[in-house]
């Protein structure tokens, strides 16, 4: 079963099937509604919904109170709807163009240009064509369901090689694993792009146009 839902004040609409989240589905049509965290902790995606109802999900209080709730608001990262619904959101234009994938990765190279950050430059399937907006992220997909977040910090005009910079956190499980266990050639896997906090290239003053997400810095991994 799928619902209706229509965004205000633009009045786009788009599907949700069952087994998706409102920002999910909005995604995956291309209307780029705020997010950061996607997992109901920072607030970024959080709206109105002016009509029908929702099951808000999986979410951290800290990130929606009751008095939220009560106002009508909910976290479209986590929330699906119960039915057509009207939600009222900010609409980000740009990063919803970019193609979100899970690829697999190669790690080309292990720079450590200090005692506790590490470079990685991962290359992507010679076939693929990655693209992503200044201030976007990936997500590492563990092999227990986890996943690590670290923002990308080479330029979307120089794509061949992916760079990210790890810090190493006392007993953070996969910073432990990047510095100790890492090889070159090992394969990873990842999704992304991700997040709206971007650098809109066409501004004259290329200010960023999204609040900060908590991924802006590594994960305390
Ligand atoms: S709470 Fe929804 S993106 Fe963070």
């Amino acid at each position: 079963m799928s619902f209706q839902v229509t965004v205000q004040p633009s009045g786009r609409q788009f599907q949700v099937n069952d087994e998706e989240t409102l920002l999910q589905a909005a995604l995956r049509e291309g209307i780029g509604l705020p997010y950061g965290c996607r997992s109901g902790a920072c607030g970024s995606c959080k709206g109105k919904v002016l009509e029908g109802r929702v099951d808000y999900g999986d979410y951290q209080a800290s990130a929606l109170s009751e008095e939220d709730k009560a106002q009508g608001k909910a976290l479209f990262c986590c929330a699906r709807p119960i039915g057509d619904v009207v939600i009222e959101a900010r609409e980000v234009s740009g990063f919803a163009d970019m193609q979100i994938k899970k690829l697999p990765c190669r790690v080309e190279a292990i720079e450590r240009p200090n005692h506790d950050v590490v470079v990685l430059k991962l290359k992507l399937p010679a076939n693929e064509k990655f693209e992503f907006m200044a201030g976007q992220y990936i997500d590492f997909l563990l092999k227990d369901g986890k996943r690590r977040s670290f923002s990308l910090a080479n330029s979307p005009h120089d794509a061949a090689l992916l760079e990210l910079h790890i810090r190493h956190y006392p007993g953070g499980n996969f910073s432990g694993f990047v510095f100790n266990e890492l090889k070159e050639r090992s394969i990873l896997r990842f999704e992304g792009p991700l997040g709206a906090f971007v650098l809109r290239e066409d501004s004259e003053n290329r200010s960023f146009s999204w609040q900060v997400p908590r991924v802006l810095h590594p994960s305390r991994a």
